[in-house]
This record gives structure tokens, sequence and C-alpha cells, in this order.
């Protein structure tokens, strides 16, 4: 039974500080509710539930071989889900809560469904900052929670972007305003003592190759770990033509550092940093492209950007978004 086609009503959508309760009994009766995390928002359901996990594949229209990211209140929880070696350890106590996700090895005896991992023997763990946090600390028990869109559109960093796409499909949106990271958490697992980024994301590369004193070996992407995720992910309406010099009839442009492209002929301009700041531009990333979406342009040509520091997950974004739509990841 899906939540609003049986009321006919669209989601409630209430304040963070005032949502908590609310949010609370939704989840206790194994409903799912979109809740803002630092990253972007997440669409939370009972970990331990497979009804619950059931309706997060069904909201998102996503497949089902996809595994979620589980969230939890504090390291202890986590534990109790995965097994840390030091260097994944070293690496919560530095970043959590924050935009980090570790990949671990799932104990044998926790309570997560096996809807949420797809099956595998590892785990996706993040400790979330702000009112996830403390919504898992109050349920006590951890919460799967994909990014609160449906499957293959860009990510909602607004409650206004969440309940525009799936309002109609779930009870509760939780407002807590712009989301300040913007772009989804960075996926790092270790492995035979190496450290694989799998996702580039919201902490910059070289500031955890940092705290983990080894360097982070690239080239092993989630969705090959984790097969069924499309090359088109993260895509807007409009085609996405990178590295753009010029503007072209019908596009728009969004453009990034003080203004060096001509777009006098642009159907609509948005700049995702004037200041070049890589931070701003990741926490304008998905809201400008959906703006620009909403223009009516046929194609979105978008300013290099330098693939530095946070440049390196907006690139990886971008990509997907100007990929075919619908074809595998080679
Ligand atoms: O910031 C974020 O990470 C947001 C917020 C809501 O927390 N969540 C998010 O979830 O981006 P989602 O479902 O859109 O992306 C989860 C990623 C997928 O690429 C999936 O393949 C990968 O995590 N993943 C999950 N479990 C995995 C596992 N056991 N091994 C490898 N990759 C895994
Ligand atoms: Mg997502």
């Amino acid at each position: 039974m899906q939540w609003n086609q049986w009321t006919g009503a669209m989601a409630e959508i209430l304040k963070a500080d005032k949502a908590l309760e609310r949010a609370l009994a939704l989840l206790e009766a194994g409903e799912v509710v979109a809740i803002p995390t630092e990253t972007v928002y997440g669409l939370a359901g009972d970990a331990t539930n497979g009804a619950a996990v059931g309706r997060i594949f069904e909201a998102k229209g996503r497949p089902r071989f996809n595994p979620l990211i589980a969230h939890v209140a504090d390291l202890a929880m986590a534990e109790r889900i995965a097994a840390f070696d030091p260097l994944s350890r070293k690496l919560a106590e530095k970043f959590w809560p924050g935009p980090l996700t570790l990949v671990l090895p799932l104990r044998p005896d926790a309570s997560i469904h096996r809807l949420v991992t797809a099956g595998l023997d590892t785990v996706a763990l993040r400790m979330p900052k702000g009112f996830g946090g403390e919504l898992i600390a109050r349920l006590g028990r951890p919460l799967a929670a994909p990014s609160a869109n449906s499957s293959g559109k860009i990510s909602a960093t607004t409650a206004e972007a969440v309940a525009a796409d799936l309002g109609q499909k779930i009870p509760l949106v939780v407002d807590g305003g712009q989301t300040p990271v913007g772009l989804e958490s960075v996926i790092v697992k270790v492995e035979d003592s190496r450290l694989k980024l799998l996702r580039p994301g919201g902490i910059a590369a070289d500031e955890i190759e940092a705290a983990a004193g080894v360097p982070l070996v690239r080239g092993h992407n989630a969705a090959i770990v984790a097969p069924g995720m499309l090359a088109s992910h993260y895509a807007p309406g409009a085609a996405v033509r990178l590295n753009a010099s010029d503007v072209r009839e019908g596009e728009a442009l969004l453009s990034f550092g003080p203004a060096r492209i001509d777009a006098a002929n642009a159907v609509a301009l948005l700049n995702l940093s004037e200041a070049g700041d890589l931070r701003e531009a990741a926490a304008n990333l998905f809201s400008h492209l959906q703006a620009l979406d909403c223009s009516g342009a046929k194609t979105i040509a978008v300013a290099p950007i330098p693939h530095r520091g946070l440049g390196e997950a907006i690139n990886d974004r971008l990509a997907r978004a100007a990929a075919p739509r619908d074809m595998p990841l080679p």
C-alpha cells in the first residue's frame, strides 16, 4: 500500500525543529520520511524493517540490487553492525558525524535487513550531522537512506525539491533548509590494508589522505562493487554539455568563477561560485542544475570546473549528468 495513493494527499512538510516526534512515529510504523542531512536530503526508513526498506525502493523507483547506506547515531551503533579495522575506525573518529561513508564487513549477527545490503557481505555506514543524527539516536535503530529523489534524477538539496519529486509517494518531508555540503558523502573502503575511493563526495580526497596517512586508491567506483548503478545518474531533463567555452543557441549556462564566457545568448545563467570557491560550488550544484533545467533550455552548457579538492566530486556528478541516458557504466 502506498501512503498517498491511498490517502490521496500530498506529503506533510514540517520544519526540522517541530518534526522529531512525527518523524519518529512514522518510522516506528514502518513508513518512510524525507530528512535533511548535511550532504543532501535522504529518504529514510528503519534499516531493520524489510517493509520499510521496500517502501524506500518503491518510492524512488530504484532497482532493488543497489544497496543503501545505513545511517547510525554513534560509533557504538556502528560497531554492532560492522567490523572496524583500525584505519576505518581512525577515519570514523576524525570525520563522523560528517559526509564520510565507510564500507565495512557486515557482522553476521547485525540487525540490518538484507534488502539494505542487497545481500552483500559488506555494509555502507555513515553518521550524519544534525536532525538525522538526533532522529536515529531517539529511534535507537539505524536508518537506511538513499538520496531523496526518484531513481536517476538529481539529488535534492531543499525540502521543496523533495516535495516536488516525491511528495505524492511519501507522508512527510522534514524541512531543514538548504543542505550545507550539497554533494553526497564520499565513500571509501579499506581492503587488503589499502584505502579505496568508491565515490568522490563531500570531503575532498586530499583531506582524507591527510587524516589516513595513506594514499586513496582510485578506480574502484561503487557502481562496480555494487552493480546496478547507471552512468546517467543525477540526470536533469535537459542535455548537459561539459567544459563549455561558449554558449550556443537555446542553451543555458552554468558558470564557475569570474565571468569568462560570453553569456549574451544564454536562455538562463547561473554561477556555481563567482568567487571560484569549490565548497560554495558543491553546495549550489544540484539546485542550480535543477533551476536551469526548469528554464526550458534544451541543453545546459557547463563551464570547466578545476579538478582539485571538491572539484573531483563535482566533476564526477557532472559527468554522470552528461552521460548518455540509461547506459550502464563501463
Ligand atoms: O550523502 C549521502 O551519502 C546520501 C545521504 C542521504 O546520506 N546518501 C546517498 O545514498 O547518497 P545513495 O543510496 O544515493 O548512494 C549510496 C551509494 C550507492 O552508490 C551504493 O552503490 C553504495 O552507496 N553502496 C551501498 N552499500 C555498498 C556496499 N556494501 N559496497 C559498495 N557500495 C555500496
Ligand atoms: Mg542517490
